[in-house]
């Protein structure tokens, strides 16, 4: 007698459990049309080799254009035997063109490059939403910096109230590495943004088919290089949970009075979390064997989930920027006199003298009535003109360097 949880893949039946272990259709069915658009352009360029007829294009664009329409309207019922979106897809467009012609869909062509095609189209998309987010929140943060220049509040170092500073220094500070988040976004879309269709199940495609037409059609800005390594690569994916790490290391840093709001400890939660998917598909992908294995079906839960945290987190941390109210008044009273200590020295040290240790322990007479200035706190943000720094004019540039970017 066979225990049927664990007999069942061993006695041609399926396992329930092992079905639903192994279907994906619960959440690649997110990418319905980017599997449509992919399926569409791949019969076009079959077509265009004569691997079916210009009739059968038509009619499988037609019949996939009328799938499309069903998940839009949320018509279209997902069977039990449709495992992912590629195999819910071509089932039902079978069912409304007749399976001979679907099934010519596919010739040539393998879930496994079908896959990452869907992935890649996808997350290429998402990353252009992001980066116009990224923009926002860029814009919201020199808004801010340039709006409120005036105020000036402590910098810490080693947690300690050090020197003045400028409040939008401070801002200007985290957009700062925002800024580079926003390059190293754009470089990722790079390799995201490249077409795999073509590649077959990992050696290629024997038609001949113009994979850079179809390339073209989908939106890309290239193509993969080399067929075995398309199959099996999800580097696209691990980069950019790489890059949400450290994007949203940023963002949890961000937390201006440490008084912690939920919106601003829930920011900070969330680097957890993507470390932990970044991390999570490394180890799924570590010492696999070459191209297509299941255990690549892991990098889809972590893109997607990533994706929306990663959005939803720059609308609330555009929305906490935007509208958070600041108190410069307690800023300026969180400033005292010990920090303009390295003024002092500056001012020595720009009027050439040289003190013994004796000289500094004693009052010096040679104090001039300028050593006042050094004094304020005004004069002491001004005098970090060099570019970086924090006088009006440096965080003004700072300002105008970060826009060259945005706009
Ligand atoms: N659902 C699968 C995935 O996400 C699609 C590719 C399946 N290919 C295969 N040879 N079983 O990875």
């Amino acid at each position: 007698a066979t225990n049927m949880l664990w007999g069942g893949r061993f006695t041609g039946g399926i396992d329930p459990l092992m079905h639903k272990y192994n279907a994906s259709i619960g959440y690649d069915k997110a990418l319905y049309k980017e599997d449509i658009l992919g399926s569409i352009a791949f019969a076009r360029a079959n077509s265009k080799v004569g691997i079916i007829t210009e009739d059968e294009f038509k009619m499988i664009e037609h019949g996939l254009l009328e799938v499309m329409e069903e998940w839009k309207q949320g018509t279209f019922a997902v069977m039990p035997n449709d495992e992912d979106i590629h195999t819910a897809n071509e089932r039902r467009l079978g069912e409304i063109i007749g399976k001979d012609t679907a099934g010519k869909l596919h010739t040539g062509r393998s879930r496994n490059e079908q896959v990452v095609c869907d992935m890649r189209m996808w997350l290429r998309d998402r990353i252009r939403e992001i980066d116009s987010q990224l923009v926002a929140f860029l814009r919201v943060l020199t808004k801010r910096a340039e709006a409120e220049i005036d105020y000036l509040m402590p910098g810490y170092t080693h947690l300690q109230r050090a020197q003045p500073v400028r409040w939008g220094q401070w801002i200007m500070s985290h957009a700062a590495s925002f800024k580079q988040d926003l390059e190293r976004l754009r470089q990722v879309f790079e390799r995201v943004n490249l077409s795999p269709l073509g590649c077959g199940a990992l050696a290629g495609n024997v038609f001949g088919i113009d994979r850079d037409a179809i390339a073209a059609e989908l939106g890309f800005s290239g193509i993969t290089l080399n067929s075995m390594n398309t199959s099996g690569d999800r580097d696209f994916i691990i980069e950019f949970l790489t890059w949400n790490s450290m994007f949203t290391n940023h963002i949890s840093s961000l937390m201006p009075n440490k008084k912690n709001a939920d919106s601003l400890e829930l920011l900070r939660g969330k680097s957890g979390r993507a470390f932990g998917q970044m991390a999570g598909l490394m180890m799924s992908v570590k010492g696999l064997p070459t191209c297509y294995n299941k255990d690549l079906q892991e990098g889809w839960e972590p893109m997607l989930d990533s994706v929306q945290t990663v959005s939803d987190s720059l609308g609330i941390a555009n929305g906490v920027i935007a509208t958070m109210t600041v108190r410069p008044e307690r800023m300026l009273a969180a400033l005292d006199k010990t920090m303009l200590a390295t003024d002092i020295a500056e001012w020595l040290v720009r009027n050439g003298y040289k003190l013994t240790l004796e000289q500094l322990q004693a009052i010096d007479s040679r104090f001039k009535a300028d050593i006042a200035e050094a004094f304020e706190y005004e004069s002491s943000v001004e005098a970090k003109s060099a570019r970086g720094g924090t006088s009006r004019s440096a965080v003004l540039q700072q300002i105008q360097e970060l826009h060259a970017i945005l706009d």
